[in-house]
């Protein structure tokens, strides 16, 4: 199965990537996760990448698709993949379009994170990780239950993306409107737009995502 999460900037791509990954042993697949490991790396592609993320504005199509391509090579992705924050312009899911025709595949579903823009900028401005594990916190929405220590792996360091400031996050929804948005349109034509309201709680959002991948695939 190829699943794609579309959805703005907090809309809970990656909450939900990673529960569908335990729920259904799918791999998530994020091209923001992949560019900040590649800036991280300081990688050609990651210098490149750097001032744009930290901008709020889109990376190229080009450092895009070589790294999701690249990704995409490997023998794990297989078995089905939620594809998270990818595609996000016409050109990148004309792209996947033919990159998955090439091995006879196709696009399963691509599901829609319907959310408000105000509430979107919340989210993402209050957002943290583990720095050992990854689990996700955030200051109004999702506190640890012993403050100041992991609840996955007990871990006591904390992190906050570069990007994560009100300032930005306006910028990435903006992006999101101009240049993510329209694929709604691709794919309700091909027949494989389903809608989630993403403004329910996590449990509510995971619930009616797990319905749609177990109908479709
Ligand atoms: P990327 O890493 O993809 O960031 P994004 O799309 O802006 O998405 P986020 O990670 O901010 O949000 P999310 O939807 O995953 O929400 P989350 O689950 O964390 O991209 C970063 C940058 O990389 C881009 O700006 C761009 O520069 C570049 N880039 C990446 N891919 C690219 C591409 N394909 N082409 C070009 N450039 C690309 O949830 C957010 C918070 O809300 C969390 O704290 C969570 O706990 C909380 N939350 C989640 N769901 C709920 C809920 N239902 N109720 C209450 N709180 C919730
Ligand atoms: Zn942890």
């Amino acid at each position: 199965a190829v699943l794609i999460l579309l959805g703005p900037p907090g809309a809970g791509k990656g909450t939900q990537a990673r529960m569908l990954e335990e729920r259904f042993g799918l791999i998530q697949l994020s091209t923001g996760d992949l560019l900040r490991a590649a800036v991280a790396a300081g990688s050609a592609a990651g210098r490149a990448a750097k001032a744009v993320m930290e901008a709020g504005g889109l990376v190229s199509d080009e450092i895009v698709l070589a790294i999701l391509k690249d990704r995409m090579a490997a023998p794990d992705v297989k078995a089905g993949v939620i594809l998270d924050g990818f595609p996000r312009t016409a050109g990148q899911a004309s792209a996947l379009d033919a990159l998955l025709a090439e091995a006879g595949q196709r696009v399963t579903a691509a599901i829609s994170l319907e959310v408000d823009d105000l509430a979107m900028i919340a989210r993402v401005a209050g957002r943290y990780t583990c720095a050992d594990c990854g689990e996700g916190y955030h200051d109004a929405f999702k506190l640890p239950e012993t403050s100041g220590t992991c609840d996955k792996c007990g871990g006591t360091a904390f992190k906050r993306r570069a990007d994560d400031t009100a300032d930005t996050a306006r910028a990435r929804l903006e992006a999101y409107h101009a240049q993510t948005a329209p694929l709604i349109a691709h794919y309700r034509a091909l027949g494989v737009l389903e809608t989630v309201d993403a403004m329910a709680s996590i449990d509510a959002v995971a619930s009616d995502l797990g319905s749609i991948v177990s109908r479709v695939s």
